[in-house]
């Protein structure tokens, strides 16, 4: 059994990544509220937030993994793009990273092997109207996900995943009719919307053993979007 540790467990990806983890590893769950998370012998959910103070008392010796979920999706054309709404989207995708690491690295680095994972976003890699704050802020997500691979080997593995549009409560104001649903999907090669569970699935796939020769890796979870014509 392994101690896992997920920020953002109370919604989305990582919700679905908490229910899953949780049958068979010790889930220590954080966010701001405990949301849908479920009262299981195996999760121990506390409050955090990222913009704010980060410490993780109580944790054991050993964390042998870390999935960071807070995100943004904030979109504006960037003639009305604030500076503060910049910061912030830094603040929560990227430098909470870096204060969540720093908090764990003891028993990150105690484990004999561990393995983080971060997300990104498919914008990264294609450039999209709109997106300027949430592409710097991944891109950033994406620089410090090598970085810290290479800094971290041989016993942290770190990988990215890059989604596409995935229908959890961070993308219901993109999806709120059934015409704009539609739309997203058929911008897709494989002509869906990404499910929380396409990303938790490979969440988890990296977390285990059997990534155990991955890292440094962006990997996209995208339907095709940024990589195939149709
Ligand atoms: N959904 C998409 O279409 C999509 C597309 C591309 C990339 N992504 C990325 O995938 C990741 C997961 O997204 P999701 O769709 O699962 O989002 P979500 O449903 O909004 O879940 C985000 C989780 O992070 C927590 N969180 C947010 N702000 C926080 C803060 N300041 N401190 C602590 N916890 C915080 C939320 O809980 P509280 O609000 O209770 O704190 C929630 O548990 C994000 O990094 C996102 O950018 C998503």
């Amino acid at each position: 059994m392994k101690n896992i540790l997920i920020i953002g467990a109370s919604s989305g990806i990582g919700l679905e990544l908490a229910k899953t983890l949780s049958d068979n590893h010790q889930v220590y769950a954080y966010s701001r509220q405990r949301g849908e998370l479920p009262v299981h012998a195996n999760i121990r959910w506390e409050a955090l937030d990222v913009e704010g103070e980060i410490t993780f008392p109580g944790l054991p010796d050993q964390v042998h993994g870390l999935v960071y979920c807070p995100g943004t999706i904030n979109l504006k054309p960037v003639r009305g793009l604030k500076a503060e709404d910049v910061r912030r989207d830094f603040e929560v995708n990227a430098l909470g990273v870096l204060r969540v690491l720093q908090a764990v690295f003891k028993p990150l680095k105690s484990a004999p092997s561990a393995s983080v994972v971060l997300f990104s976003t498919v914008a990264v890699q294609q450039g999209m109207p709109y997106h300027a704050s949430v592409a710097m802020a991944k891109g950033a997500v994406e620089g410090l996900g090598r970085s810290l691979a290479a800094e971290l080997a041989p016993t942290v593995r770190v990988n990215v995943i890059a989604p596409s549009l995935t229908d959890t409560p961070l993308a219901s104001r993109l999806l709120s009719t059934g015409e704009r649903r539609e739309a997203s999907a058929s911008r897709h090669p494989l002509k869906r919307l990404g499910e929380a569970r396409d990303m938790a699935s490979l969440a988890g796939f990296l977390l285990s053993d059997e990534a155990s020769w991955i890292t440094g890796q962006v990997i996209g979870v995208d339907g095709g979007l940024s990589s195939i014509k149709t």
